[in-house]
């Protein structure tokens, strides 16, 4: 389990800061599919990197399964809006798989059979010869979420992944990325900005209001089976919700 306790974070210098968090506490539980949703600039990421253990907490703290969070780790892995600046263009489809086992210091008798599974999971099998420039982007993003699986880690930090996809490629890939967490059990922390997406995706949705001093506002669940037919209106229902709680908020920062 994730737990997140009052973590502020304050950016600048003594004389010119910026309070980005201020006193977000979460619990994240095994498992779990949840969707962090806010507005461009409130603090998204900087929470993302702070539960990645790429940046420290200005104060607060930051547990997985009770152990302080103090760096990254193998048992947490990262997924950006951006692959094609988060792949190695100078090598190929698996050559990128196997690059993050190296990194991770994974034994290399496995490497092979790692390889194979978790590019056949995300059905890129019969591209591994590829390089990335010679991918559609819905293939570099599958990419990018293989060489992340394949270091077995057991949370998944997905920042924005989607987010420069076509529409119809975005839809497949939450089908492809909800059947590997039902298939993995991997607990997934996304950030979205797409009220849309967060519903489709998400077991609970944490709400974060505009910064400075931005805050989880509100927990909202997604009591509706999976897949999620977006004609519902339960889904209408949900949508309306969130944009209500969003708007005062947008209407603040313009
Ligand atoms: N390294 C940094 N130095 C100064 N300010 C930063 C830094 N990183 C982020 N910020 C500021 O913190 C706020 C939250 O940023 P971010 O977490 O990237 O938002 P989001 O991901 O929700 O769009 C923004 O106002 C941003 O300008
Ligand atoms: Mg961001």
């Amino acid at each position: 389990m994730l737990r997140v306790t009052d973590v502020r974070k304050v950016f600048g210098t003594a004389h010119d800061t910026y309070i980005a968090l201020d006193n977000v506490s979460l619990d994240i539980a095994d498992g779990e599919f949840l969707c962090l949703l806010g507005p461009s600039g409130c603090g998204k990421s900087t929470l993302l990197n702070i539960l990645a253990g790429f940046e420290p907490p200005t104060s607060g703290s930051v547990t997985a399964d009770g152990a302080p969070v103090t760096g990254a780790g193998r048992d947490r892995v990262m997924c950006f809006q951006d692959a094609g600046s988060a792949l190695f263009p100078w090598l190929t489809v698996e050559e990128n798989v196997r690059f993050g086992l190296r990194v991770r210091k994974i034994p290399k008798a496995g490497w092979d059979s790692i390889i194979d599974k978790y590019l056949r999971m995300v059905d890129l099998d019969r591209h591994r010869r590829k390089f990335p420039a010679q991918l559609s982007g819905g293939m570099r993003q599958r990419l990018q979420i293989a060489r992340m699986l394949a270091v077995e880690p057991q949370v998944l930090l997905m920042d924005e992944p989607f987010a420069a996809l076509d529409a119809l490629t975005r839809r497949h890939m939450h089908a492809v990325l909800l059947e590997i967490w039902q298939r993995t059990g991997k607990t997934i922390v996304f950030v979205t900005h797409d009220i849309a997406e967060a519903i489709s995706l998400a077991d609970r949705i944490g709400m974060m209001s505009v910064g400075p001093r931005s805050v989880i506002t509100k927990m909202i669940d997604v009591d509706m089976p999976r897949p999620r037919d977006l004609t519902n209106p339960r889904v209408a229902q949900l949508f309306n919700e969130i944009e209500a709680l969003l708007a005062p908020d947008l209407a603040r920062a313009e």
